[in-house]
């Protein structure tokens, strides 16, 4: 029986940290897709928030430069776009990383409009992004994870860092982790060990975001599981493991350091591939995932610890990512992936 093509948008760049990052995964969605059932249009947002042309765009994706280049332009959605998506878009595949991208601002955009697009929505998307909340909800269910405190800029303003350092060692112990709360790609984190680290590290922090967090340091094996569906029907991947030879998986090991190691399936036990299996559900729910989630977990199996470190509703997808990978070694392969993402956006209810 014939099927009309489908007419899938796929928006890429945006205006977050990790820019470049969505350029990388949307290079690989695009080539992978399906092509007799799918007509694909990328749609490149510059890191300014323009949205360049569907021929300007098409040309961004095809060729090699790292971020989506700066239009002049009056209006920041061109005319022909906003038609495109109100008239010919069946789904929208959002695949932009980190704030305006990941955060549920951009879904919240596409719910207005009333268009479908792939993944969370905008309540799991916010969730997922901001690690404050994520811990606070994680926590609200019992769900393994560091301890954590969190700051907001204004507050720290009218504090004194010496003091505040102090506190802080006393409460995670020493080294701990900061983090902005709304990032990703390990951009803006630091560990911090003594005084000088710790304010250098809330300037670094500070810089991405108004609101931190601080995590005691957790001695573990980086492990990490892919989610796919929906609602009754979710699929949760073998875990796999992270091995960097930096002092943490920062953002050269996760994209420049050719030495970091992807081991799949993980060499743990089946017990602990159980638990991860089990917990990743558990946080996929706990947030209100829908579709595709990346959850993140540090492993001790000596302590027999397993915590929780983030969930990443829309994790890297290129072909030598850890989302795609995982599901590969569970047979579904990239292509598929993409079908099933479509299928499950198709399907979602408003
Ligand atoms: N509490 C922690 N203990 C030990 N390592 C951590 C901790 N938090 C983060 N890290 C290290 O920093 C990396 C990035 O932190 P993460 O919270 O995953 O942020 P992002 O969202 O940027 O990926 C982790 O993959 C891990 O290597
Ligand atoms: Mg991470």
């Amino acid at each position: 029986m014939f099927k009309p093509k489908l007419n899938i948008a796929l928006f890429f760049g945006g205006r977050s940290a990790e820019h470049e990052v969505s350029l990388l995964s949307a290079r690989s969605i695009y080539q992978a897709f399906n092509q007799e059932k799918y007509n694909i249009f990328p749609v490149a947002i510059s890191k300014k928030g323009f949205f360049s042309t569907l021929e300007e765009s098409k040309k961004i994706l095809m060729g090699d430069e790292k971020k989506v280049p700066e239009i002049k332009r009056d209006n920041i959605l061109p005319q022909e776009v906003l038609q495109f998506l109100e008239k010919k878009v069946d789904i929208v595949f959002p695949v932009l990383h980190g704030p305006y991208g990941e955060d549920g601002k951009i879904q919240g955009f596409l719910d207005t409009l009333n268009i479908k697009y792939i993944g969370c929505d905008l309540t799991s998307s916010a969730v997922g992004m901001d690690k404050a909340v994520m811990k606070q909800i994680f926590s609200f269910y019992n769900i393994p994870q560091s301890e954590f405190e969190i700051l907001k800029k204004d507050e720290y303003n009218k504090l004194k860092t010496a003091d505040l350092f102090a506190d802080f060692a006393e409460s995670l112990g020493l080294p701990f982790f900061i983090k902005p709360a709304n990032m990703g790609s390990s951009i803006g984190i630091s560990r911090v060990g003594n005084l000088t680290s710790f304010e250098n590290a809330l300037n670094q922090a500070f810089k991405y975001d108004k609101k931190i967090i601080l995590e005691s340091s957790i001695k573990g094996r980086e492990v990490e599981s892919a989610v796919l569906g929906t609602g009754n029907n979710i699929k949760v991947s073998t875990a796999g493991e992270i091995i960097s030879t930096h002092d943490f998986y920062d953002y050269q090991a996760k994209y420049e350091d050719q030495s970091t190691e992807l081991i799949i399936p993980a060499d743990i036990s089946s017990a602990s591939q159980e638990k991860i299996k089990e917990l990743s559900l558990k946080a996929f729910k706990a947030v209100g995932a829908e579709g595709i989630s990346r959850l993140d977990f540090f492993v001790n199996e000596e302590q027999d610890q397993i915590l929780v470190n983030e969930i990443n509703t829309m994790p890297g997808f290129t072909k030598f990512s850890m989302y795609p990978l995982l599901f590969k070694e569970s047979g579904i392969t990239y292509t598929e992936l993409l079908d099933d993402l479509v299928e499950l956006a198709l399907k979602r209810k408003s």
